[in-house]
């Protein structure tokens, strides 16, 4: 990992740290000369950093929430960062078709998508991202990804946005607001390999963050609605990625159960949509290799590995 601090981003902390500061004393600071300090300025206010440039100095105007390539610098994967991309699952595949490793984020998806071929809203505000890894699983052990990336996503933002949530099988991170249960973040797993090795997997994340709810989502939420104030998304991603490396660590029975303490669908009567039809019954738990074992209604036991699930009520 690197140790170093990109000079852009000890520019960004000065700046941050007051209302307006000379290039002068930035140069000083940093034991670059002016016209460096001003160089990165004009980089800096490419990526969309608002900073006006007075006779008196510098002022950052926009310096809550953006991301970029520098603020997110010391994590332990390369970040590629967009404006604006069609989906970053499509940027993560030419990623892991050139062999490497590494997390694209972008503020705007123009193609976002979700599970079963569904649109994923992407408006500015979210957290839009693709982790491309290369482990070492097979195809059949891959399902455990998405478990351990709904698992992180759900640490993360209670540890730095101090809200409870929960997880909802196969893939959702759940606020419940007044006990009506509200879609916070969804994953998408997506996996190149053979039966016995995965070539890579990119393991999307979108979170609903500071971003405006489509009318079209009435089931969605976000941290900012609920909160009531805006939140430092770098603050999320980074937290998220940190746990999602520890959580890989461990084996996938811990990680099950752990899915399990947080899950709302275990216990409760469900229905599963799913390619070949619908099931009604009782969730009864997670098999080994990741499947949701169901009981129906006519007490017949079933394994389903993928679908959509509607909670229908407590038992
Ligand atoms: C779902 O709940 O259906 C999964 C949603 C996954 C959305 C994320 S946003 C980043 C990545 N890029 C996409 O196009 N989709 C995933």
């Amino acid at each position: 990992m690197k140790n170093y601090i990109p000079t852009k981003l000890k520019i960004l902390e000065l700046l941050k740290s007051q209302p307006i500061i000379s290039g002068e004393t930035i140069a000083k600071n940093l034991k670059i000369s002016r016209t460096a300090v001003w160089k990165h300025i004009k980089g800096l206010q490419k990526k969309g950093y608002n900073i006006e440039i007075t006779p008196k100095g510098y002022m950052l105007k926009n310096n809550y929430d953006l991301l970029s390539e520098e603020e997110l610098f010391n994590l332990p994967y390369k970040i590629y960062f967009f404006q604006k991309v069609t989906s970053t699952m499509d940027i993560g595949k030419d990623l892991g078709e050139k062999g490497k490793e590494g997390i694209i984020i972008a503020e705007i998806q123009t193609q976002g998508r979700g599970r079963m071929q569904r649109v994923w809203h992407s408006p500015p505000g979210g957290i839009w991202m693709s982790l491309v890894i290369r482990p070492s699983l097979s195809l059949k052990q891959a399902f455990i990804l998405t478990y351990i990336a709904c698992l992180a996503t759900s640490i993360a933002i209670e540890k730095t946005v101090n809200i409870k949530t929960y997880l909802k099988w196969p893939n959702d991170v759940i606020y419940k607001l007044n006990e009506i249960e509200k879609k916070l973040a969804g994953i998408l797993l997506e996996i190149k390999g053979e039966i016995d090795e995965i070539k890579y997997a990119i393991i999307g994340i979108g979170i609903n963050v500071n971003n405006e709810i489509s009318f079209l989502e009435p089931q969605a939420i976000s941290l900012k609605e609920i909160t009531g104030k805006e939140i430092q998304r770098k603050e999320i991603i980074k937290e998220l990625v940190f746990t999602f490396n520890n959580l890989l660590k461990k084996n996938p029975n811990e990680i099950l159960n752990l899915w399990k303490e947080k899950s709302l669908t275990i216990g409760k009567k469900v229905k599963i949509i799913h390619p070949e039809g619908e099931e009604e019954g009782l969730a009864l738990n997670l098999s080994e290799d990741g499947a949701l074992i169901l009981k129906t209604h006519q007490e017949k036991i079933l394994k389903i590995y993928s679908g959509d699930c509607i909670h229908l009520y407590d038992v």
